[in-house]
């Protein structure tokens, strides 16, 4: 080789030392990539099986989740209103509810108001016959056609590079269809915010 022969040349070794660089932050890049990744399974994880299936007031609870939300609201000029009929007590998977709400709330934040001073949440609750309807909507930048219809898919983000991991709605699909024993749904368009309409049993079932 050049380096052998004592032909290495200093412009050879400098272009050497910049592909090194380079290949050294493409490696750190992918691999706080993949800690993000890997934290967001564990925390799927850590809410299914360690989390009780207990009775909890929905009202109430969802009142919880959103103080613990306040945090990362208080510095911002975006309002979440909850509407929920009191006294709707359901058995089921409280952790699950709140990842849910997380994730929809950090998208809000992060994608719907994105680059807007102002941005408005509802959260409203119903149940009927059994099956608890639970309505979000944001009045964000909303999504074209063809980022709706993907929302769902594992490591589909348009944020790919700025700490988007294409994940968070995917867990949070898996959640309400396997966990809770839901469905969901997702109507958006641009500029006309989102509304995601969740559907499950009052009463989750034991898991097989
Ligand atoms: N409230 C919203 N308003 C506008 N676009 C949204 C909203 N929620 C989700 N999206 C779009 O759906 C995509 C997928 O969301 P998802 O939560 O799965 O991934 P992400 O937020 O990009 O990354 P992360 O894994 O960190 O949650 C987002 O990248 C964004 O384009
Ligand atoms: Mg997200």
């Amino acid at each position: 080789s050049e380096l052998e022969s004592g032909s290495m040349k200093r412009s050879d070794l400098e272009a050497y030392l910049g592909v090194a660089a380079e290949t050294g932050e493409l490696i750190l890049r992918n691999l706080r990539r993949a800690d993000h990744l890997v934290k967001s399974f564990k925390q799927v994880a850590v809410d299914q099986s360690s989390e009780e299936r207990r009775s909890i007031d929905l009202a109430e609870y969802l009142d919880e989740i959103l103080t613990s939300l306040k945090p990362k609201l208080k510095k911002t000029a975006y309002r979440v209103d909850i509407d929920c009929a009191p006294g709707i007590v359901l058995n089921t998977y409280p952790g699950a509810i709140y990842q849910i709400l997380v994730n929809l709330v950090m998208n809000s934040l992060l994608h719907g108001f994105d680059g807007r001073e102002h941005g408005h949440i509802q959260i409203s609750a119903a149940i009927e016959a059994d099956v608890v309807l639970l309505q979000y909507r944001d009045d964000g930048r909303g999504m074209d056609a063809a980022t709706q219809r993907r929302v769902f898919e594992p490591f589909f983000t348009t944020k790919r590079g700025q700490g988007g991991s294409g994940l968070g709605m995917h867990i949070l699909f898996n959640l309400v269809t396997r966990l809770l024993g839901g469905s969901v749904q997702c109507e958006s368009a641009p500029d006309q915010g989102v509304c995601f309409s969740v559907r499950f049993p009052k009463d989750a079932a034991h898991p097989a």
